[in-house]
């Protein structure tokens, strides 16, 4: 266990009472639980080790805001009266996501046991979803036509929700922590990294399964409104993954990734994030999109205007680390995904 200290990190983090524990680690660990103590400080710099606790704690809220979005998206779906196989699914994805908060935490806490000092490197902050609240729910003293039609909206909310949390941000997720694992060059950064991986799989799989399931049961103006959080979306996730590097930056670079000749505590450069983000959009993610029945090439080139009037907002974002919708990016200001 890591040391106990003031940090809000710290608090989340510390055991509660013995059979809680157990509770939890029967459902969270699935896996051998990484050696945090086997963690050698004196083998690192300090400021690597700063830096690297920085990036996981950050990482660790933005698994903890996963844990907030797929709850929410359980409960509008139960609302809605979805079919049970997308609640147990989701299920699963909330424990997963609290297992990625615990194993991001503890690693930070193990990478830089000095602490949080002045409190502000294990600052943990309140999740908060990158979109609205869901509709109203149907309420049982309605007809048959106001259900629907709350149902239905409820379907269109849980939509957007997937689209941006999973087939956008785990689909990305996957190579990322492909990537961490491959430069990290600590044991105990490239377990967490490779555990969390094997989650992100199954949650970007779900996340088209479960948009296959619900498209159909989607009028046309809820899909035109998926399209339209789909341009939001890649211009939310472009700004939080590639710190502002562009895809004409990378454009005819060729990518590549290996072991970190330098000791490297799972932390990627903004031009790795950059050219990951590109290469997953245009490999994988835009050819999904299409046969779902999306136009992502619209979206693309509608998400311009939707950054330049989301960062006109300022909503105080520039003070924050990024939202939860970016899974595997951590070290850049200004994060929310600002859907309407
Ligand atoms: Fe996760
Ligand atoms: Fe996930």
């Amino acid at each position: 266990m890591p040391t106990p200290d003031e940090s809000d990190a710290a608090r989340l983090l510390a055991p509660t009472t013995r059979a809680l524990g157990a509770m939890h680690r029967h459902q969270i660990r699935r896996e051998p639980w990484p050696d945090f103590d086997a963690f050698d400080p004196g083998a690192y710099p300090r400021e690597l080790r700063r830096h690297a606790a920085w990036h996981w704690v950050s990482r660790a809220q933005a698994e903890h805001g996963s844990v907030h979005q797929f709850s929410a998206v359980t409960h509008a779906l139960c609302e809605a009266r979805a079919p049970v196989e997308l609640l147990g699914a989701l299920a699963r994805l909330i424990t997963d996501e609290v297992r990625h908060v615990e194993l991001c935490g503890q690693a930070a806490l193990a990478f830089f046991p000095e602490g949080g000092g002045d409190g502000r490197l294990f600052a943990w902050r309140t999740p908060r979803a990158p979109w609205p609240d869901a509709p109203e729910p149907p309420g049982r003293d309605v007809d048959a036509e106001t259900r629907e039609a709350r149902e239905l909206a409820l379907r269109g909310w849980a939509s957007r929700a997937i689209l941006t949390a999973c087939c956008l941000g785990e689909t990305l997720s996957k190579p990322m922590l492909d990537a961490l694992a491959v430069v990290a060059t600590d044991p105990v950064a490239r377990a967490c990294a490779e555990q969390i991986l094997k989650d992100e799989r199954f949650h970007a799989s779900f996340g088209w399964e479960a948009l296959e399931v619900l498209w159909p049961t989607l009028d046309a103006g809820e899909r035109e409104a998926l399209q339209r959080q789909l341009a939001r979306s890649l211009a939310g996730f472009e700004r939080t993954t590639c710190g502002g590097v562009t895809i004409e930056d990378v454009a005819n670079t060729a990518i590549e990734i290996g072991p970190s000749e330098e000791p490297n505590l799972g932390t990627l450069t903004n031009e790795q994030f950059a050219m990951i983000f590109f290469a997953t959009l245009e490999a994988e993610i835009f050819p999904k999109l299409r046969a779902l029945g999306l136009d992502p090439e619209r979206a693309w080139r509608e998400r311009g205007a939707r950054a330049k009037g989301d960062g006109a907002k300022g909503d105080g974002a520039e003070d924050h680390r990024p939202e939860a919708a970016a899974e595997t990016r951590a070290d850049t200001a200004g994060g929310a995904d600002a859907a309407e």
